[in-house]
C-alpha cells in the first residue's frame, strides 16, 4: 500500500516523465482484459487456497491490482519511482514468501517431531508391556513348578502305608513359600521394568546365595547336581532389591542345571562370590556341562534369543536389565571346570 502510494504520488506529480502504455491508451479493451484476468486470477486463489504460498499470492495480487488502477486512472509513466517500487515490491514479497516458508517448514518439522516422538512414546510403550508379559510369565514358572513338586511330594508321603507327616509339613512350607515368592515377584518385575530404585536394602549376597540354593535344592537333587561353594567370608553388602537379586541367581542356576542335563561327567554346579577392587562384589555361577557355543555367545544375552525347544530366551535378558539396573555389569566366560561361567560384579555399599 506505501509503495502504491509513493507510485502514484511520483506518477501524478511528475508530468515531465514520457508516457506510457500507449497501447492502453488507444484502447480500454486491455485493461478491462488485465483487470479481469487479475480478478479472475484473485476469485481462483480465494476459492482454493490451501497454503500460505496461496494466500501470499493473494497478496501480490492485490498489489497489483491497486497499481494496474492508480496508472491507469492517474499516471501512465514510467518514472524512477515505477521501477523502484517493482524492485521494492520483488524484494519485499520474497522477503515475505521465505520468512512464510521457513515459517511453514518449521511448523511441519516440529509436527513431524511430535508425530515421531508420540509413535516412539507408543513402541516404547508396547515394548515394556511385551517385556512386562514375558517376563511375568518367564519368572512365574520357577514358583508355579516348586508348587506343583511339592505337592507332588506331599502327596506322595501322604499316601504312603505310613504317612509321615514330618515331609508333609516340609512340602507345604515349601508350597507356601513359593505362593509367597510368586506374590513377591509381580511387585519385583514392575519395579524392574519401570527401573524403579526403591524396595532397595543393604544385602548380604552369601545370604543371598545360601538362601537361593535351599530354593532350588529339590531341583539340583533331582538332576543329581553337586554344589561347590567358595564364599568370601567379608564380602561387603551391596544395596539392591533383594525378590530382583535372588531372580537372577535362579535363573543363572536354572540355565546351569538345564546345561548339565546331557553331560556325562560328574556334575558340579560351582557358586563363588569375591570381593573386586575398587568396591566391588563379584559372584560367579559356573557348571560342567558343554559350555557356550561360541557362535552364539553374543546373543545369548538378547530377549527372546534361546536354543531350547521349550525356552522363552528371556532369562538373561531379564538378569542383565536387573543388574545394569543395580549399576552393575554382568557378563559370560568359559568356566574352569570347562562348562559355562556367568558373573556378575555389583558396586558394594559403602555408605
Ligand atoms: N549355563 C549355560 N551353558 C550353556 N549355554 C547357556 C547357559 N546359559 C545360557 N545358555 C545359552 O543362552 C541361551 C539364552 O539363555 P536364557 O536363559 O536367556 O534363555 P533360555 O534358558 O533359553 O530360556 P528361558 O527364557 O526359559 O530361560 C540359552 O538358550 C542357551 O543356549
Ligand atoms: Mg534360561
Amino acid at each position: 500500500m506505501i509503495v502504491d502510494a509513493l507510485v502514484w504520488l511520483v506518477t501524478i506529480t511528475n508530468a515531465s516523465m514520457p508516457t506510457t502504455f500507449a497501447l492502453f491508451e488507444r484502447s480500454y479493451t486491455y485493461w478491462n482484459g488485465l483487470l479481469l484476468l487479475a480478478f479472475l486470477a484473485l476469485a481462483l486463489l480465494w476459492a482454493r487456497r490451501r497454503s500460505v504460498l496461496d494466500l501470499w499470492l493473494m497478496v501480490v495480487m492485490c498489489g497489483l491490482l491497486i497499481e494496474l488502477c492508480l496508472i491507469f486512472l492517474v499516471g501512465r509513466r514510467y518514472v524512477v519511482g515505477w521501477y523502484a517500487s517493482r524492485v521494492f515490491f520483488l524484494i519485499s514479497s520474497t522477503l515475505v514468501l521465505a520468512i512464510l516458508l521457513s515459517e511453514t517448514a518449521f511448523l511441519y518439522a516440529r509436527l513431524a517431531r511430535s508425530v515421531m516422538a508420540e509413535s516412539r512414546e507408543r513402541e516404547a510403550r508396547l515394548m515394556t508391556m511385551d517385556v512386562l508379559s514375558a517376563s511375568i510369565a518367564h519368572e512365574m514358572n520357577q514358583p508355579l513348578a516348586s508348587i506343583v513338586t511339592n505337592v507332588d511330594a506331599a502327596a506322595r508321603w501322604m499316601g504312603r502305608p505310613a504317612p509321615d507327616l514330618g515331609e508333609v509339613r516340609a512340602s507345604l512350607a515349601q508350597i507356601r513359600n513359593s505362593a509367597y515368592r510368586a506374590r513377591d515377584l509381580i511387585g519385583s518385575i514392575r519395579a524392574m521394568v519401570k527401573r524403579d530404585g526403591r524396595n532397595r536394602t543393604p544385602l548380604d549376597l552369601n545370604e543371598l546365595v545360601r538362601e537361593v540354593l535351599a530354593l532350588t535344592e529339590r531341583e539340583l537333587q533331582r538332576s543329581r547336581i553337586s554344589v561347590e561353594l567358595r564364599l568370601h567370608e567379608q564380602l561387603q553388602p551391596v544395596k539392591a532389591h533383594r525378590i530382583q537379586l535372588q531372580q537372577v541367581l535362579i535363573n543363572l542356576i536354572t540355565n546351569a542345571i538345564e546345561a548339565m542335563r546331557e553331560t556325562k561327567q560328574p556334575r558340579v554346579l560351582m557358586v563363588r562370590s569375591a570381593l573386586q577392587e575398587p568396591n566391588r562384589v563379584l559372584i560367579s555361577v559356573a557348571d560342567s556341562g558343554p559350555g557356550i557355543d561360541p557362535g552364539i555367545v553374543d546373543r545369548i544375552f538378547n530377549p527372546l534369543f534361546t536354543t531350547k525347544s521349550n525356552g522363552m530366551g528371556m532369562g538373561l535378558a531379564i538378569c542383565r536389565s536387573i543388574i545394569e539396573g543395580h549399576e552393575g555389569r554382568l557378563w559370560a566366560s568359559p568356566g574352569a571346570q570347562g562348562g559355562a561361567a556367568f558373573e556378575f560384579a555389583l558396586p558394594a555399599d559403602v555408605a
